[in-house]
């Protein structure tokens, strides 16, 4: 059967950064994020008999190499998982540029994932979708529940999943997502976790992440959005500590990313209240409340290295949709 599924990307409050287990993708902590509205992955999969191996083709452009053998693996793994027959052919579009950050990642193997699955014929739980997904890409589990999803971190494959903290319509949250530079990034973040025990600060900020998300679930129980920025931007600063002081160093940011830091916290002062997250990459997130979404992205428009702003509000997880690509 011919099955497409779409997939938000999310943004993470509660950073993962680092695995205890390299190929379960098992995260040394928990993580929380946001699935963003505007920033989707759309998949369609088909099983057909007549095919030797799958056929993957990226909305009428063939992948690089490397994305290719990440996606083929995930079908592998899926059909060993589900005992799933024969190959499929997949076609992929993203409604935003590719590699920034760990966006595509994320909700380009949740989309598959669902797809594939249903494809098949499978019947699986949610829960079960989120752990397949993580073995495609980690952060893609967070794609797979609505709104705001808690990601568990845990010692085997089978506790290690996601679920929906709040529903997206809890919070008219925004994310003002701030592209400067729309290039893949060089390192890609599977490669650049494997270092992060090098970091001398990966021990104290694994410590106290428990206490980051009871934190956070505070602010999200309160609606006390200033609480709630503060964890967001402590975390990410938090996060691109260890990166920064890793052998050898990650740094991600860029003049442009500075220039944006810089501009939210200026708007800040102003009153505007905005808080800033960035994930593997140079562009920055911008999280506020609804009313100060077009203001940000205004002032924020304005500035020199700033290319694109995609305005994201907090959405429903993946989906099975009834339009296919092919
Ligand atoms: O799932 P991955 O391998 O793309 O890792 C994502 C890691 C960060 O984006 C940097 C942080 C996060 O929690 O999303």
């Amino acid at each position: 059967m011919k099955t497409t599924a779409i997939a938000p990307a999310n943004i993470a409050f509660i950073k993962y950064w680092g695995k205890k287990d390299e190929s379960l993708r098992l995260p040394l902590n928990d993580s929380i994020s946001m699935n963003l509205s505007a920033a989707t992955t759309m998949t369609t999969v088909e099983f057909n008999d007549e095919l030797k191996h799958d056929h993957i083709v990226d909305d009428g452009r063939v992948f690089a190499k490397d994305e290719i053998l990440r996606i083929t693996m995930q079908m592998s793994r899926l059909r060993e998982l589900t005992s799933i027959r024969g190959f499929a052919r997949v076609s992929t579009k993203n409604s935003f540029p590719k590699g920034i950050g760990s966006a595509s990642s994320a909700s380009g193997f949740a989309a598959l994932t669902l797809a594939f699955c249903l494809a098949a014929g499978i019947q699986i739980s949610e829960k079960e979708l989120t752990i397949f997904a993580r073995l495609g890409s980690g952060s893609a589990c967070r794609s797979i529940p609505d709104g705001f999803v808690h990601w568990v971190a845990a010692d085997r494959s089978e506790d290690s999943y996601a679920y929906s903290l709040f529903p997206s319509t809890y919070w008219d949250l925004q994310d003002v997502l701030i592209i400067v530079n729309e290039n893949r990034k060089k390192v890609a973040t599977s490669e650049g976790m494997e270092s992060v025990q090098t970091s001398e600060f990966i021990k104290t900020r694994v410590a106290r992440i428990p206490q980051k998300v009871k934190e956070i679930i505070r602010a999200f129980n309160k609606k006390d959005f200033t609480l709630l920025g503060e964890i967001i931007e402590k975390e990410c600063l938090s996060m691109h500590a260890v990166m920064l002081t890793q052998k050898p160093a990650l740094l991600y940011w860029q003049p442009e990313t500075l220039e944006v830091i810089k501009a939210v916290i200026e708007l800040r002062a102003k009153g505007i209240e905005a808080y800033y997250t960035i994930d593997a990459g140079p562009n920055v997130h911008v999280i506020c409340e609804k009313q100060y979404a077009d203001k940000i992205s205004e002032v924020v428009s304005k500035l020199s290295g700033v290319k694109q702003c995609i305005m994201n509000q907090a959405a429903s997880g993946a989906r099975i949709v009834d339009r296919h690509i092919f």
